[in-house]
């Protein structure tokens, strides 16, 4: 089939490359001509495992082209995906739907034939409504111009797989032809065995919100168990093996540690919150704004403990940061956790250098006052405190008996509960986790700072 793509970034370049992959005919279109650019020669504009190498390909046979123009856009297919982004609006926790509004606008004066436009942007429930009437008022070929509602769960790391092989497909559509169009569309995806689920656009809409509602929830719950456990000297990270165990609560989600960040998970809860307030059933979501406070506390946590640890102040202590990214296996800083903490002790006065293995370039844009370091090993140099905030594999292999001669103060805070404690521990380490009770080496000193 021939489709278009519309908006380019992380979402979008990841399904124009994966439907190529398909066997699609793929134009990719985006209002910015330097990412337009980047993505013609075959450049992914950010991290993503594995998306470099798909692009590559299918741009050097030609099957993936990308343009600036909606008109070319409209000429060359009648199924179209948007895919741009609906941030957090300024000043409010409502979504901004600019740009899915904008797509609308600028696509629909151009379809002459009949055409399917189908969103797959995280959205407040009602917008397809709303959207697909424009649509049809916009369009010279009028109700011909049809919209569909196909939510995206694909998770950054792993963004190449969940748009080959989902866990579901959703198809909010109004018609059968719609339906088909996208069973055409998925059709190998779903020869693979992936499940579709056809619903109305509200309930589309919904399933995607109420899957982020819920891994937010699950994660924020795991963390309130952990300030628990860090008032009763209970360990979190047993507790949650412990209940992982029982096949209805399951074992994913439950790490606790300095919660969740990003472009997704933190905006969409709050949208989410703002949409059922205007709906006039706002108190069915009241608690999303507690598991956000959960989720905000956890920072709160790390900052007062490296004080706890360092007698009151972090002024002129040296930290290091493991970690900038909001998770490992990307180079999205969007609200990262890591780089908030950083910020924070960097104001309190500390001398922080933090080091990442793929978001340095971003964090330094964004923080050129931080410190950075080429290497965990440089960051950690001369160091009264390690904060370990993102979990990269390349953390979790660091050599504990080495880096132990490395630092100031061998004294380390695993924010992910990812670290094999009994190994610092045992290469001399005083080693701090949140939710957990702390291993502290008898005679500990404070901070140099
Ligand atoms: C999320 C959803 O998973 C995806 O389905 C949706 O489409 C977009 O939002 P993503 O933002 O890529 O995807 O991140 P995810 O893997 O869900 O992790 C979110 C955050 O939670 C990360 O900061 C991660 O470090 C944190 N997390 C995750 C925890 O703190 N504990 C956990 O147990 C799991």
């Amino acid at each position: 089939m021939r489709l278009t793509v519309i908006g380019t970034g992380y979402l979008g370049a990841t399904h124009a490359a994966c439907m190529a992959e398909l066997g699609h005919e793929v134009l990719g279109v985006d209002v910015d001509p330097d990412k337009i650019a980047a993505l013609r020669s075959g450049r992914v504009p950010f991290y993503e495992p594995g998306l470099q190498e798909l692009l590559a390909r299918h741009t050097a046979s030609g099957r993936l082209r990308f343009t600036t123009s909606y008109e070319e856009a409209a000429a060359f297919a009648r199924v179209h995906f948007s895919c741009v982004g609906t941030p957090q609006s300024q000043g409010s926790d409502a979504a901004d739907l600019t740009y899915v509004d904008a797509v609308i606008d600028a696509l629909a004066p151009h379809l002459t034939e009949p055409s399917l436009v189908i969103g797959k942007s995280t959205v407040p429930v009602g917008t397809a409504d709303r959207l697909a009437a424009r649509l049809a008022e916009l369009a010279p070929s009028g109700a011909d111009a049809e919209l569909a509602w196909n939510p995206e769960f694909l998770r950054e790391g792993f963004a190449v797989r969940d748009t080959l092989r989902p866990d579901r497909l959703v198809f909010g559509v109004r018609s059968p032809g719609a339906e088909a169009l996208l069973r055409e569309v998925y059709a190998p995806v779903i020869v693979g065995g992936t499940p579709v689920i056809t619903a109305d656009f509200p309930t589309a809409e919904l399933v995607k919100t109420a899957a982020n509602a819920f891994l937010a929830t699950k994660i924020s719950f795991i963390n309130a168990m952990a300030e628990v456990c860090e008032a009763t000297g209970a360990d979190v990270s047993v507790l949650a093996t412990a209940i992982g165990h029982d096949e209805r609560i399951g074992a994913r989600f439950l790490r606790a540690g300095v919660g969740f960040g990003g472009g997704c998970l933190p905006k969409d809860i709050r949208a989410f919150a703002a949409r059922a307030q205007e709906l006039g059933t706002g108190h069915s979501l009241a608690f999303l704004r507690e598991v956000d406070a959960v989720n905000l506390r956890r920072r709160d946590r790390v900052t007062e403990l490296v004080r706890e640890l360092c007698g009151g102040t972090p002024a002129g202590v040296r930290i290091a940061v493991l970690g900038a990214a909001f998770k490992p296996d990307s180079d999205d800083i969007r609200d990262s956790p890591a780089l908030d903490i950083a910020v924070r002790l960097h104001e309190d006065g500390a001398d922080v250098t933090v080091y990442d293995p793929q978001a340095m370039d971003n964090a330094r844009k964004k923080h050129p006052l931080l410190g950075y370091a080429l290497s965990a090993t440089e960051a950690m140099a001369d160091a009264d405190v390690v904060l370990h905030l993102t979990e990269w594999e390349e953390f979790r292999s660091l050599d504990p008996a080495a880096l132990a001669a490395v630092v100031g103060h061998p004294r380390i805070v695993d924010g992910r509960g990812a670290l094999d404690a009994d190994r610092w521990v045992a290469a001399g380490w005083d080693f701090h986790a949140l939710g957990r009770p702390a291993r502290v080496r008898t005679g500990a000193s404070g901070c140099a700072g």
